[in-house]
């Protein structure tokens, strides 16, 4: 049986003194035997002081961010060998506001998955399609491509690090969830996908979160979805109450 993933999408929030308050908040918060992995995804600035404030605690760290360059000559960049060294397990690849506000491609979504895992942090791949798309029934055709360029090249083997994000854009920080029945027919999708992209072991043991106006009066609903493995929270990860429902919902 797979564990729940609840994952907090800090987003561009919090300072350093809001951010540690969130961190002790939660670590004290938290069920120490609850049976969910649990991760936040804070600014980079503070991911060695949330990093700290969860030590002890059962919550783990990760980045919204990584780029796929070892060392060198990449201004702003933050390499896969500096966030493990500061205690990261995870690291978001192709979440939708880097694909559509700051126009990262497949491909470069792609090298970033291969140079995580290469390194030893989980990426979780966010896909999702927006609101035309899905109007125009182009859902399962713009996840495919984004499942089958992010994911190009990895084996079977390495698939099994690999943490899959479904967030409908036009569900991204609007208030409109999907349903869990749209989220289902979209992760079933993905699951069926991937089983034919490499096999139904694989495929049955990869972990889908859904993502896109989570809160704790829907996470229970969307959790009960069959093939619904975890949550990806922004808006409601920033308040350690709601987020900590929604950890339990998740349970
Ligand atoms: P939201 O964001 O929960 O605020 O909609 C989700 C995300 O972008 O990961």
């Amino acid at each position: 049986m797979k564990k729940p993933f609840v994952a907090g999408n800090w987003k561009m929030n919090t300072d350093s003194r809001t951010s540690v308050d969130l961190a002790d908040s939660l670590a004290s918060g938290i069920v120490e035997n609850y049976n969910a992995t649990v991760a936040v995804f804070p600014p980079f600035v503070y991911l060695q002081a949330v990093r700290d404030a969860l030590d002890g605690s059962s919550i783990a760290v990760g980045a919204q961010d990584v780029y796929f360059e070892p060392d060198g000559a990449f201004t702003g960049e933050i390499s896969v060998s500096m966030l493990k060294e500061i205690g990261c397990n995870y690291c978001l690849c192709g979440h939708s506001e880097r694909r559509h506000v700051i126009g990262e491609t497949d491909k470069l979504i792609n090298k970033k998955v291969i140079a995580a895992i290469g390194g030893g942090l989980l990426p979780v791949l966010c896909v999702g399609e927006l609101l035309k798309e899905r109007e125009a029934s182009q859902t399962n055709e713009v996840v495919t491509r984004q499942l089958k360029e992010g994911l190009a090249g990895l084996s079977a083997e390495k698939l099994a690090a690999v943490i899959i994000a479904y967030e409908p854009v036009w569900a991204i920080g609007t208030g409109l969830t999907a349903t869990p029945q749209q989220a289902q027919e979209v992760h079933d999708f993905i699951r069926k996908l991937l089983a034919q992209m490499y096999d139904d072991e694989s495929a049955s043991e990869i972990r889908i979160l859904y993502g896109g106006s989570v809160k704790p009066s829907n996470a229970a609903d969307l959790m009960g979805q069959k093939d619904v493995d975890g949550l990806l929270v922004g808006g409601a990860s920033l308040k350690a109450d709601d987020f900590l429902s929604i950890i339990r919902a998740s349970v």
